[in-house]
């Protein structure tokens, strides 16, 4: 239902001439209030998505449905979301295709979840890990929101990927896997055990440390096919009769993707054409950013991330429930600003 006349229920972006953007759900009757006057949803509802429409005091608004990236860069947060551009690449590098069963972790605020359930379709299957209830239930919600209710394909297990996936998933049954989260190197074995020949494995890690680590263990089980490393820069331009030049702000860094793909049982794969030997570390040059291996040191906080307060994660959790059941549809409308990452 998402062409169409714009009709009660709909979830509809509204931009003023200044670009600022007000998500709203249209009811009959009902009233959308600025200090610059009042736009009425009967004004809208029957009109073809992408009318400009006029409000009291002749205020314009550009009226459309919003896209799943909007939702994503606005809806209620407990982690860290995976960006459109790098959801993009994902789905694309990653091969996710209609019909795949894929698993994934951690499942966070569910943005990546949106762009994995759109790619499998209803007669594919997500089966999504996450260690923290409180960041499922806020994705749950996030990934409701978007489809309107439960989606076929999805399967949320609370629990660490590493254990949950072998205790839950038959050997050799997946078709890719795609992991966003701190420690992907703790899951190489259970990645090989449920991963299929030829099955995909995408990482998404913030840091270089975290992508050197995730890449040398990798290449040390030898089930898998070297990995590739890279990142994703988009950069926005002005385009304005001469005044034709990039963007000054960007998204400048969000995370490394690197993707393998599990070799046949018993066979030893091609090592990279042209590996340096000094890419196998000293151990002292190994301890400097892995402190001799010790866990410990790999906190969020050690990595750069910031943490959820309680706090934050409650409001994320009240923001989430409200915008699924239909009572708000953004934290604009919440009364709150989006957070950047
Ligand atoms: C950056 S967030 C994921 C964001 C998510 N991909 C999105 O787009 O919204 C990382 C998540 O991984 C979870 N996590 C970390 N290690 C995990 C593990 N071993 N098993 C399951 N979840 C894990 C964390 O609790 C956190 O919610």
């Amino acid at each position: 239902m998402r062409r169409g006349p714009l009709r009660p229920g709909d979830r509809v972006q509204l931009t003023d001439e200044k670009r600022r953007i007000n998500t709203i759900t249209l009811k009959t009757g009902g009233e959308f209030h600025t200090h610059k006057g009042v736009l009425h949803h009967d004004e809208l509802i029957g009109r073809p998505e992408g009318s400009v429409i006029h409000n009291s005091v002749g205020h314009r608004y550009q009226v459309l449905r919003p896209l799943v990236k909007d939702f994503v860069l606005s809806m209620p947060r407990g982690a860290t979301v995976v960006y459109p551009k790098d959801a993009g690449q994902i789905v694309q590098m990653g091969d996710i295709y209609p019909g795949a069963r894929v698993v994934e972790a951690g499942v966070g605020s569910g943005a990546l979840s949106m762009s994995l359930l759109r790619a499998v379709g209803d007669a594919g299957y997500l089966h999504s890990f996450e260690r923290r209830e409180e960041f499922a239930l806020i994705a749950r919600d996030n990934v409701e929101a978007v489809f309107g209710g439960a989606h076929p394909a999805w399967r949320i297990t609370l629990g660490d990927f590493q254990e949950q996936v072998v205790a839950t998933e038959e050997p050799g049954s997946i078709d890719r896997v795609v992991l966003d989260m701190l420690a992907p190197w703790e899951c190489v074995d259970a990645v090989a055990t449920v991963l299929a020949p030829g099955g995909v494995w995408v990482n998404y890690v913030a840091t270089v440390t975290q992508m050197s680590r995730v890449v040398e263990a990798i290449r040390a089980t030898g089930q898998f096919t070297e990995p590739e490393s890279f990142e994703t820069m988009v950069r926005g331009w002005h385009v304005e009769g001469l005044a034709v030049r990039p963007d000054h702000r960007m998204v400048a860094h969000t995370a490394f993707l690197i993707v393998c793909r599990r070799l046949a049982d018993g066979t030893v794969g091609i090592p990279g054409s042209r590996r340096p030997k000094s890419a196998e570390f000293a151990p002292e040059d190994v301890s400097a950013w892995t402190k001799d291996h010790s866990e410990d040191e790999w906190t969020p906080e050690a990595l750069g991330e910031r943490g959820s307060s309680d706090k934050k994660l409650r409001r994320a959790a009240r923001d989430a429930a409200a915008i699924s059941d239909g009572a708000a549809t953004s934290v604009t409308e919440l009364g709150e600003t989006p957070e950047v990452d």
